[in-house]
């Protein structure tokens, strides 16, 4: 006979909350969407151009009439903000970044392009060297160190001429100390008090950014830059939250938590520390991850992606960058939340 039926039936029954989906949709703590998103895409030269990116199935480099068009798909579904990472020719990088500063580069072209196009979609612009320097690295790089304060100036400068150009914040993402002070300043005294900086405040040195910088770099030296005189060690989370407070005071608006996935307890940390509006990274090594076991069979692409982008939510993110923003808000438009696994 199964001892089963000799227990006390228990008194407390908590599956109750869970025996139908109207009862779970009212219960639910948080919820995602499209208005949650921020979209990154890479851009490239020429007309007409969409080129798939091996290393991120289903993402594509666009041309910037390209990006205009998917940028007008993303607005009218709901995604509030896109960040914009430019691909930059192997012949206009060098050793200093020179590039960066250009207001005829290629990131501020497609901002010009895009404000003019969807003036009420905000527009992110990526602040760091990396994409315009030969050797890779966020910074000017010398006698085998990446240099801070000389390239903490010429960051301001970028920022400043992305600005003019159209995007409406200015992600600084390289880690050097000071950058967001000096940026601000510099913004404030060209007047341009409005431009938001959305810092990377707590940006990991992490192996999960290898699919970024083959969609960026050239063959010759994809994902082999080690940044960790700069970027943060894996295994610190107060170090975390002394960045943030840094960030913080020299002005940044919004403050982010890259990767995600792997640091969520960074995220909920810096989230109830701060209490400021935190920016979760959903990185390319997550969302390649997540493609490779779907292709796999291990999961349901869809299921798994929806999955982990809600947990930035409950780990305390207001916002997630994700390569996936366009087709989750699709999902989400056609009512994922609520009737899918019912
Ligand atoms: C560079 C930058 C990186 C990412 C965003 N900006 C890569 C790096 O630091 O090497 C990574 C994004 C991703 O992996 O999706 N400043």
């Amino acid at each position: 006979m199964r001892s089963a039926a000799r227990m006390m039936p228990p008194s407390k029954r908590p599956r109750r909350l869970r025996q139908a989906q109207w009862i779970r949709t009212l219960v639910r703590e948080h919820t995602l969407a499209a208005e949650d998103l921020i979209w990154p895409i890479f851009v490239t030269e020429g007309r007409g151009v969409r080129e798939s990116i091996a290393a991120l199935p289903g993402v594509s480099r666009l041309s910037i009439d390209q990006l205009v068009v998917d940028a007008k798909r993303a607005q009218a579904l709901g995604i509030p903000a896109i960040a914009v990472f430019p691909v930059t020719a192997e012949a206009l990088k060098d050793d200093l970044g020179t590039h960066a500063t250009d207001p005829s580069g290629l990131a501020c072209r497609a901002a010009s392009a895009l404000a003019e196009a969807v003036p009420a979609l905000g527009l992110i612009g990526d602040i760091a060297l990396d994409p315009y320097t030969s050797h890779g690295h966020d910074g000017v790089f010398r006698d085998g160190e990446v240099l801070n304060d000389e390239t903490v100036g010429i960051l301001a400068e970028m920022a400043l001429v992305h600005a003019r150009a159209g995007f409406n914040v200015v992600a600084p993402s390289d880690m050097m100390d000071g950058r967001v002070g000096a940026t601000r300043a510099a913004l404030d005294a060209a007047e341009l008090e409005r431009t938001l900086i959305l810092s990377y405040a707590v940006k990991y040195a992490s192996a999960f950014y290898g699919p970024f910088r083959s969609a960026l770099g050239s063959a010759r030296r994809q994902g082999s830059v080690d940044k960790r005189t700069y970027q943060m060690d894996p295994a610190n989370a107060r170090e975390a939250l002394r960045e943030v407070a840094l960030d913080l005071e020299e002005g940044a608006d919004l403050v982010m938590v890259k990767p995600g996935l792997p640091y969520l307890d960074v995220i909920r940390q810096v989230k109830d520390t701060w209490q400021v509006p935190t920016v979760a990274y959903q990185v390319s090594g997550e969302y390649a991850m997540l493609r490779a076991g779907a292709d796999a069979g291990a999961f349901a692409w869809t299921d798994a992606l929806m999955e982990s982008l809600l947990a930035f939510k409950r780990a305390g993110a207001d916002a997630i960058i994700t390569y996936a923003a366009l087709e989750v808000a699709e999902h989400l438009r056609s009512g994922y939340a609520t009737t899918a696994r019912a």
